[in-house]
C-alpha cells in the first residue's frame, strides 16, 4: 500500500533474523511481540493511510532496556521505529518496511511530582489523559490537551511537539518541557531530565529532540511544568455568519476577556455536518456558516462569568455572533468540546482523508479552503476547514470516497505552494513524518535543511532511527 502510493526504496539495513529475536528475548524476556494481530494494528497508522510490514514489536519497561536494544540494533544495523500511542497524523509512527517497532506502551510510570512547583517527571509511555487525571487530583493541569488524549503518550507528544487545544494559554512544549531523558541511536543514555526552570549551561540539547519525530533519539522520560488547575472554566459555543466575523469575534474576545481567554477554536458548517452525521452529535446552536468555541479559565467564577457575559452581549449586539450557548458544568463543557475535538474522527468515517495542517496569517487563513472548493469541484467529496484559530493554525481536510491519485495531484504541491506564498508553515503541529517529509523545503531554506541533515548524521550516523521520515531522502 505505502510503496505503491509513495515511491520509496528500502535502505540496506539488516533484516531481523531468528538470532536477533533470541537476543531481544534475552534483553526483555516475554516482551518480544510477534503476534500477527498486534503487529497488524501497530503497522498501520490512525488514519489508515500508510502501512508497514514489521514482524517484531518490542516492549521495554526501562531506559536501560531501551539503551540495550538500541546498542544491539546499532551494532547489527537494524532499523527502528519508535512508537507511542500511534495517533500521529503524518505516517511517522508506523514502519515503512520491516523496521523494528519499539513501543513505549509499558514505560508508563510517574517518577515524581512536586506539589508546590507542579513539576511532573514521568516515563515516556504515560498516556496523556492518565497524566491529566494524576495532576488534576493534585490541583494542577497538563499544559497540553488534544483529542487523542485517551491514547497518545507524553513521549509521542514531545516527539511531535504536539500543539493542541491549550497552546493559546500555555504555549509550546519547547517552553513547558523542562527536561528529557533520551536514548541515542548507539544506545548512549542522555540524561537531561532537569526539573529547573532556568538553566543556561551551554546548548539546550533537549530542544533538539522536541519535534524530532523519533529520528534523533528515543525519548524515555519527560520532565514537564504543570500549571495550577483553573478554578473556573467556561465554554461558549457560538455561530458566526462569516469568516470575517470569526476574526472580529477573536479580536473582540481578546480585548474583553484578556487574561482569562484559554482557547479560541473554529470550525465551518461542513465540520458540523460531519460530526452530526457520522457521530450523531447534536448542535447546540442554530445552523451557521461558522462556529467558534471559546474557553475561559480563571481563578474566580463570578469575575469570569461577568466578563464572558459582557463579551457575549457585545458580540450578539454587533451581529458578530448570531446564536450561542455557554457551559460551566463538566458534562456540558465536554459535550461542547466534543463537537470540535471529534472532527478528525468524523472525517475518517467520511472516506479517504487528505490532511493538511498549516500555519497561515489569520486574515487569509480560510481563503485556501474557499479556493480549493472551487478548484476541486466534484473531484472532492468534501473540503473542510477548522482549527486552532487563536494560534493561526488551519486544519484543511479534503475527503474522497477512496484514495484518488488525481485528487492528490490536484492538492499537492498546490496547497504547499499556496502556503509558501503566504510565508506560512506546511506543518503547524503534526510534523512531517513519512507523508510530508518532501514538503519541508516549502517552509525552510536550503541552509536549514542541510544543517538538519548534518545533525541527523551526527546523532544517528547509520540512520537506523525512524528512517524514511521527517527529512527528504538525500541524493
Ligand atoms: P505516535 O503516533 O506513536 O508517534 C508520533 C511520532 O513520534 C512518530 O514519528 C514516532 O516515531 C515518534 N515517537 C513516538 N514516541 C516516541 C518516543 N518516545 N521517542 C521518540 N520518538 C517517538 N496533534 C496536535 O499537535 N494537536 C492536536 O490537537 C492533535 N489532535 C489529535 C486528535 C486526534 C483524534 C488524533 C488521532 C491525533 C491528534 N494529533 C494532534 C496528532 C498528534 O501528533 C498525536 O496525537 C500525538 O502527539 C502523538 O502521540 P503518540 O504517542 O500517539 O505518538
Ligand atoms: C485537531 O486539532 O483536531 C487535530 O490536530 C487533529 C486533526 O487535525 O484532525
Ligand atoms: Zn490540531
Amino acid at each position: 500500500l505505502t510503496q505503491e502510493r509513495y515511491p520509496v526504496k528500502r535502505l540496506p539495513f539488516s533484516t531481523p533474523s531468528e538470532a536477533d529475536l533470541a537476543a531481544f528475548e534475552r534483553i526483555i524476556p516475554g516482551r518480544v511481540v510477534t503476534d500477527t494481530e498486534v503487529l497488524a494494528a501497530s503497522n498501520v497508522d490512525w488514519l489508515r493511510t500508510v502501512r508497514g510490514c514489521s514482524r517484531v514489536l518490542l516492549r521495554p519497561r526501562t531506559s536501560e532496556e531501551v539503551a540495550h536494544i538500541l546498542r544491539y540494533c546499532h551494532e547489527r544495523n537494524l532499523a527502528v521505529n519508535p512508537q507511542g500511542g500511534n495517533t500521529g497524523m503524518v505516517g511517522g509512527s508506523v514502519p515503512v518496511f520491516d523496521e523494528i517497532i519499539l513501543s513505549t506502551a509499558l514505560m508508563n510510570q510517574v517518577i515524581s511530582f512536586h506539589s508546590v512547583s507542579g513539576t511532573l517527571v514521568c516515563q515516556a509511555g504515560c498516556i496523556l489523559e492518565e497524566l491529566s487525571q494524576y495532576v488534576e487530583a493534585r490541583g494542577f493541569v497538563m499544559p497540553l490537551d488534544l483529542g487523542a488524549k485517551g491514547s497518545c503518550h507524553i513521549g509521542g507528544n514531545v516527539a511531535t511537539n504536539a500543539g493542541g487545544l491549550r497552546f493559546l494559554r500555555y504555549g509550546s512544549l519547547h517552553g513547558t518541557v523542562l527536561g528529557l531523558e533520551v536514548v541515542l541511536a548507539d544506545g548512549t543514555v542522555l540524561n537531561c531530565l532537569s526539573t529547573l526552570r532556568k538553566d543556561n549551561t551551554g546548548y539546550d540539547l533537549k530542544q533538539l529532540f522536541i519535534g524530532s519525530e523519533g529520528t534523533l533519539g528515543v525519548i524515555t522520560a519527560v520532565s514537564i511544568q504543570c500549571p495550577p488547575k483553573p478554578q473556573a472554566v467556561n465554554v461558549a459555543f457560538l455561530g458566526c455568519p462569516g469568516f470575517a466575523e470569526v476574526l472580529q469575534t477573536f479580536s473582540t474576545c481578546k480585548g474583553l476577556l484578556g487574561e482569562i481567554l484559554s482557547a479560541y477554536e473554529f470550525m465551518d458548517a461542513e465540520c458540523m455536518w460531519l460530526v452530526r452525521h457520522h457521530l450523531h452529535l447534536t448542535s447546540p446552536v442554530q445552523e451557521s456558516p461558522f462556529y467558534v468555541l471559546i474557553e475561559t479559565s480563571g481563578s474566580r467564577a463570578e469575575h469570569d462569568a461577568e466578563k464572558l457575559n459582557d463579551f457575549l452581549e457585545q458580540a450578539l449586539r454587533s451581529g458578530l455572533v448570531t446564536d450561542g450557548t455557554v457551559a460551566t458544568d463538566q458534562m456540558k463543557l465536554k459535550a461542547l468540546w466534543a463537537l470540535r475535538e471529534r472532527i478528525s474522527e468524523a472525517l475518517s468515517r467520511d472516506g479517504y482523508v487528505y490532511k493538511y495542517d498549516l500555519s497561515l496569517p489569520t486574515d487569509t487563513l480560510y481563503d485556501l479552503v474557499t479556493d480549493l472548493r472551487a478548484r476541486l469541484g466534484s473531484q472532492a467529496k468534501r473540503v473542510v476547514g477548522y482549527g486552532h484559530l487563536g494560534d493561526g493554525n488551519l486544519h484543511l481536510n479534503v475527503t474522497s470516497e477512496d484514495f484518488s491519485r488525481s485528487l492528490l495531484d490536484a492538492l499537492e504541491p498546490y496547497v504547499y505552494e499556496w502556503t509558501a506564498g503566504q510565508r506560512g508553515s506546511v506543518s503547524a503541529e503534526h510534523g512531517l513524518g513519512f507523508k510530508k517529509k518532501d514538503a519541508l523545503h516549502y517552509s525552510k531554506p536550503p541552509a536549514a535543511l542541510r544543517l538538519m541533515q548534518q545533525l541527523k548524521a551526527l546523532l544517528d550516523p547509520k540512520g537506523i532511527l525512524n528512517p524514511y521520515k521527517t527529512l527528504p531522502a538525500q541524493a
